[in-house]
């Protein structure tokens, strides 16, 4: 055992040491090393870089944000679970809405792959949306949130379905006054904040909630992590046709989409997909018109209808449609096969929080 008096002697000596060995070195010399070494890394840098699609597109996607690495999901995220617990009973709160019938889960069906099975999405009284509803689950990896990206963060994104009219239809002063007499709300929002019942308070718990709303441990994730067997021939194929395609180029990084913004249509038009101004409605930007967020794929084979506008029944015709209008090739029957069944081996499991 090293006494401690021994143990500082030993760092007072060691501290010398460096110190003596810095001064000694030329300082200009150093910082020569240094500006060489800056060039270098900045010459070598873009080379190493993948290059964003997006930024073909001149749509608003950062840098920052595109990370292409496809990557097995984390098998949790770190939440607090009292604001977990708060988040959930508020994702099943049909009060949320102005005539008590519709929580998110009901768009957002657990069972369902997050999601509705629906066309679009169906609001209080019957009110019909404009898009598909898109899966809840992974949506923490996603860049950001809805099929145009105009909501940055899982705590903007919940504000909205509740004030939207053909959504929850409701307004933040009824949702405040619901909950508020409540006196279960009352006392966990108490609990939990030193100002109690406010919107930013339930959006912060909805999204926290969400953030437990993931699917590890997808077959693929265990191919990713060594498990050659995980995935089936045919799937292992299909992954190999995603790559050498060029599927890829959109459908990346760690939920498999969800990191840029594309158009769609980029080699050939599709009709029933081109009437909704996707982006543009964002930006004003001529060239963001038909762009949307590249979808995540992961449990694309449990969300059927696909695309924004829910168009297309099965996943077999959406990765035709993909391949036309994105890639500019047919695929034949045997890739799409092949293709789904890698798509279905993304789909994931997803653990309740313990209550
Ligand atoms: C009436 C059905 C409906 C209800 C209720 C609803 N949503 Fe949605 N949700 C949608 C639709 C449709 C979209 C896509 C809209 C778009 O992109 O323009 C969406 C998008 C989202 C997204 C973005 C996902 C992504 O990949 O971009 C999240 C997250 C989400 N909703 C969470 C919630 C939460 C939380 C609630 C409850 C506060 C909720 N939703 C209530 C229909 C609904
Ligand atoms: C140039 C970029 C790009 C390429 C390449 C691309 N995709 Fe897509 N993909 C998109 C965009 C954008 C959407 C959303 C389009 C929409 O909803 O209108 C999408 C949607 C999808 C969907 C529907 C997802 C859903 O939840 O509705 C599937 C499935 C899909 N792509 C699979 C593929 C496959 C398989 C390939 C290769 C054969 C491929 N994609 C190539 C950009 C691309």
């Amino acid at each position: 055992m090293i006494h401690r008096g021994t143990m500082s002697k030993l760092f007072k000596n060691c501290f010398k040491t460096c110190f003596k060995t810095l001064s000694s070195l030329d300082w200009r010399f150093v910082a020569l090393l240094l500006t060489v070494l800056a060039l270098l890394a900045a010459l070598i840098a873009p080379l190493l870089a993948p290059v964003s699609p997006s930024s073909e597109a001149g749509t608003t996607a950062t840098l920052a944000s595109y990370d292409s690495t496809i990557r097995p999901l984390p098998l949790a995220l770190k939440t607090n679970p009292a604001l977990v617990r708060l988040g959930k009973q508020l994702y099943f709160e049909k009060r949320l809405s102005a005539d008590d019938s519709l929580s998110c889960h009901d768009c957002h069906d657990l069972k369902r792959g997050g999601a509705d099975g629906r066309i679009v999405g169906k609001g209080i009284r019957g009110a019909l949306g404009d898009r598909n509803v898109p899966t809840v689950f992974n949506a923490p990896f996603n860049f950001l949130q809805f099929w145009d990206g105009r909501s940055r963060t899982l705590e903007d994104q919940a504000a909205m379905p509740i004030v939207e009219a053909d959504e929850m239809g409701s307004s933040w002063p009824q949702v405040l006054e619901k909950l508020g007499r409540d006196p279960g709300y009352r006392e966990r929002f108490n609990t939990l904040f030193s100002d109690g019942i406010t919107p930013a308070n339930i959006t912060r718990a909805l999204a926290e909630f969400e953030r437990t709303l993931i699917t590890p441990n997808a077959p693929f994730d265990r191919f990713l992590r060594g498990d050659e067997q995980a995935l089936s021939v045919q799937a292992r194929q299909g992954w190999q046709i995603f790559q050498t395609r060029g599927c890829v180029a959109c459908h990346q990084g760690i939920n498999i989409g969800g990191n840029l913004f594309q158009k769609i249509g980029v080699m050939a038009r599709q009709d029933a997909l081109s009437t909704d101004p996707g982006r543009f409605a964002v930006t004003g930007r001529e060239e963001d018109r038909h762009v949307f967020k590249v979808p995540s794929l992961r449990n694309v084979g449990v969300t059927a209808p696909y695309f924004h506008n829910g168009s297309v029944a099965t996943l077999e015709e959406a990765v035709r449609i993909m391949g036309r209008v994105q890639l500019g090739v047919t695929l034949d029957d045997t890739e799409i096969t092949s293709l789904a069944a890698f798509l279905h081996s993304l789909t994931g499991q997803y653990r309740e929080p313990s209550p």
